[in-house]
């Protein structure tokens, strides 16, 4: 929500691995034609801005965008790193990335605690590296709940 003005109005926004679609409900109701991917879309609510995409990401289907482009890309609290490249070619030129989701250092407070889950120091920045402008950055403690988490809004450049 911080970063969200910096979504340019009309835009479409991909909310991946949306869940029940807080971001998606967020976006559509400011007027931005969603489309909201989970393998459980079951959750998602009916809204005329939001697109409800079912799909696996992780059992190795062909990335189910094709080569569709959003004027913003969110990703809150999901880590599938073989979907990065994918992820970021999802951004279109002059469009934002909006990603949040725990790092290393969070196996003190909870779940998740598993490696493959938790980004490594700096791994946000490192993704966007000659890419993307970075308008933030953050890794930190958060305290509710307390978790420790990295984040980052970017733009892509070309
Ligand atoms: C912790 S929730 C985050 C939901 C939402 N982004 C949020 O922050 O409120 C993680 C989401 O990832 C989805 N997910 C996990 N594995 C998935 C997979 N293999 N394919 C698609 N979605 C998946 C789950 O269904 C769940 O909705």
């Amino acid at each position: 929500m911080q970063w969200a003005g910096l979504v340019a109005p009309q835009a479409s926004v991909l909310d991946l691995a949306a869940g029940r679609g807080r971001h998606s409900i967020f976006f559509a109701d400011r007027g931005h034609k969603v489309t909201a991917v989970d393998r459980d879309v079951g959750d998602l609510p009916d809204h005329p801005n939001i697109e409800r995409l079912k799909a696996d990401l992780e059992d190795g289907s062909p990335w189910p965008l094709s080569d569709r482009r959003f004027g913003a890309v969110v990703v809150t609290n999901y880590l599938h790193r073989p979907l990065m490249p994918q992820l970021l070619e999802a951004v279109a030129p002059g469009g934002v990335l909006l990603y949040q989701t725990f790092m290393e250092g969070n196996e003190r407070f909870g779940k998740p605690s598993r490696p493959e889950y938790l980004l490594k120091d700096g791994e946000l920045l490192e993704l966007v590296r000659g890419c993307f402008s970075v308008t933030a950055y953050e890794a930190r403690l958060i305290s509710d709940p307390m978790a420790m988490v990295q984040r980052i809004a970017a733009r892509r450049l070309t």
